[in-house]
């Protein structure tokens, strides 16, 4: 029998990730000798366990709240997303050296590359919220050759520090302004924790939105948030957030274990079934 690959993901609270089911029902389809655990972690102690990663036997994880800013610090080498982000979500080795990922703008394309094949060909988005989730949208927008993102956020200078960080083709508005925007945005994101059970709804009035918007969320609980159900009311496209969370596991999968896992029906109907 060979050495077991052991992967994480740490973070506090952390019983409410399901990044366990996704990786271990990859492992096990794919018949591999590894494991992935959720492992609390508060502040104090996160850099010692990122310290002793190695000598505990793991090939990389998964870090999220409330350690997001200290693991950028604590990676070795970026790879250009978390560079491009400011963020680090994964973790891994490389010739020794501690790398720090980020797979999240790759999890949203696909996820969009997946449901409509060709919606990339749309060039204008709108895109609500300015917070980690939303760095990681424009950063994949523009990599797809998005010339006109326009970020809105409740909190405007956080949308205008984000314009100025991707630069040309991004701009910062206030609520305000949606209206205006919609007319002549043919891709609608949600980046916003609005809409999610328990928090407030995302109220939008879509009326003048161009007929060809699709419209997508990274919320998944509920999965058609309300801003998703007004849309299809609406009779525009809409993507749901579950394929971005299913899709951003993959690069990371693949980086520890060596196998690009696929996401298929079945994972998808293991998570909901959870939920
Ligand atoms: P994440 O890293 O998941 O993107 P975040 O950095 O906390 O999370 O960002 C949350 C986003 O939701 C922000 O854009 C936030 O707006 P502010 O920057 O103004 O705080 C937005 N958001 C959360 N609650 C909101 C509310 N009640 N109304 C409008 N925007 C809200």
């Amino acid at each position: 029998m060979g050495e077991i690959l052991k992967a994480f993901v740490t973070g506090s609270p952390i019983r409410h990730s399901r990044s366990p089911l996704i990786h271990n029902y990859w492992l096990r389809k794919y018949g591999l000798q590894g494991s992935y655990e959720a492992i609390e972690t508060v502040p104090s102690d996160f850099t010692d366990f990122v310290r002793g990663m190695r000598s505990n036997g793991y090939v990389g994880g998964n870090v999220t709240l409330p350690h997001k800013e200290v693991v950028f610090l604590l990676s070795e080498k970026h790879d250009a997303a978390a560079e491009e982000i400011g963020a680090v979500n994964t973790l891994w080795f490389e010739d020794g050296v501690l790398w720090g990922g980020n797979t999240d703008a790759q999890g949203f394309l696909a996820n969009l590359d997946s449901a409509i094949p060709g919606w990339d060909q749309r060039k204008t988005a709108l895109v609500l919220g300015a917070g980690g989730a939303s760095r990681a949208v424009v950063y994949g927008l523009k990599q797809r050759g998005f010339g006109a993102i326009r970020v809105v956020n409740r909190t405007v200078e956080r949308a205008q520090d984000l314009a100025d960080r991707f630069g040309r083709g991004v701009s910062a508005h206030d609520w305000q302004a949606v209206p205006d925007l919609l007319h002549d945005s043919t891709l609608l994101v949600n980046t916003t924790s609005l809409g999610m059970e328990g928090k407030d709804e995302l109220a939008m009035d879509l009326s003048g939105v161009d007929r060809r918007t699709l419209v997508t969320d990274v919320v998944y609980i509920p999965l058609e948030t309300p801003l998703l159900k007004a849309s299809r009311e609406y009779g525009l496209s809409t993507v749901d957030g579950l394929g971005m969370l299913l899709h951003q596991a993959v690069p990371a999968f693949e980086r520890w274990f060596g196998i690009r896992p696929e996401v298929t029906p079945e994972l998808r109907e293991l998570i909901l079934a959870d939920m």
